[in-house]
């Protein structure tokens, strides 16, 4: 990510979140009053720009891709809230909207983000006139540069408590070295903590009619600085998270399965491209 702008892929995921509370059919996948207000007028524009092309095959299984993996990781976090666990770590938070709606009274959140991505973030809380939740903690990290343990000390953060991290729509726009080191930080939290991260497989592991979308994706996120870089087959993945004893990988049928079965509209998951997993200690 180039250093001094905020994330734009950190936009264009939420603009799809806010098209989903308007486009798609009920009971929507992920619920989300927040998504549209935190855009406020800055980005309404934006909202209206992709009404065109709402009901494209590729704009429809994106829509679907990124409600899904949201909702799986607000799931997840339900339950292990119900066993418990009273802190939520948001990695690369990006415009994520769940501190606003969090239904956990005693849940502490943390955001943790790129300094220009939260900076951005918290500016247009500020014009879209959302107040930032009292136990909601941003904690600005650049995952490249700086290590995420030690400005996570500089917070309220309790290390020894069991605690839930997401890391979503970010692993691909990492090194090797940045995924490992929260995957190691992760992993050294108690039992009962956990991480619900996607992963995007290789291009050699796609099939010839998924290259074509894979392709046009990556060319526009390289086009706005922030590449894709960092990819991993189902089985490279289970490598790197054996600290952990329980794994869920799910792929997009397994997606569609779960979220998407009955609905009234066209709104589901494509292809292969890119997996959700959780993983526990
Ligand atoms: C595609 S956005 C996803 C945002 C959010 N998780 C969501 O799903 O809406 C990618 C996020 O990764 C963050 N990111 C990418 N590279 C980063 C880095 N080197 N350090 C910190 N954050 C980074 C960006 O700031 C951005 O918030």
């Amino acid at each position: 990510m180039e250093i001094a702008r905020p994330s734009r892929t950190a936009l264009g995921v939420a603009v799809r979140r806010a098209c989903h509370q308007i486009h798609d059919s009920s009971p929507l996948v992920l619920d989300d009053p927040i998504a549209i207000p935190i855009l406020g007028d800055t980005y309404r524009q934006a909202i209206d720009d992709s009404a065109a092309s709402i009901n494209d095959r590729f704009s429809l299984a994106m829509r679907a891709w990124l409600v899904a993996r949201n909702r799986y990781a607000e799931d997840k976090l339900a339950e292990a809230v119900a066993h418990g666990v009273q802190q939520y770590i948001l990695l690369g938070a990006g415009l994520d909207t769940f501190a606003h709606r969090n239904p956990y009274p005693d849940l502490k959140i943390f955001e943790v983000d790129h300094p220009s991505t939260q900076r951005w973030k918290r500016d247009l809380l500020v014009s879209s006139q959302l107040p930032e939740p009292t136990n909601l903690h941003y904690v600005p990290v650049d995952f490249e540069l700086q290590s995420i343990a030690r400005q996570l000390e500089e917070s309220c953060l309790d290390f020894t408590a069991p605690t839930v991290f997401a890391r979503l729509g970010v692993v691909l726009y990492l090194t090797h070295t940045a995924f490992r080191s929260a995957i190691d930080l992760i992993a050294t939290f108690p039992a009962g903590s956990g991480v619900i991260f996607d992963y995007a497989l290789p291009r050699h592991a796609l099939a010839a009619h998924e290259l074509e979308a894979r392709d046009t994706l990556s060319a526009r996120v390289a086009s706005i600085g922030e590449p894709f870089q960092l990819f991993f087959t189902p089985e490279e993945i289970a490598g790197e998270l054996s600290g952990f004893s329980v794994l869920e990988d799910l792929d997009a049928s397994a997606l569609n399965y779960r979220y998407f079965a009955n609905r009234t509209d066209q709104l589901s998951l494509l292809g292969r491209s890119a997996n959700i997993i959780s993983a526990w200690r």
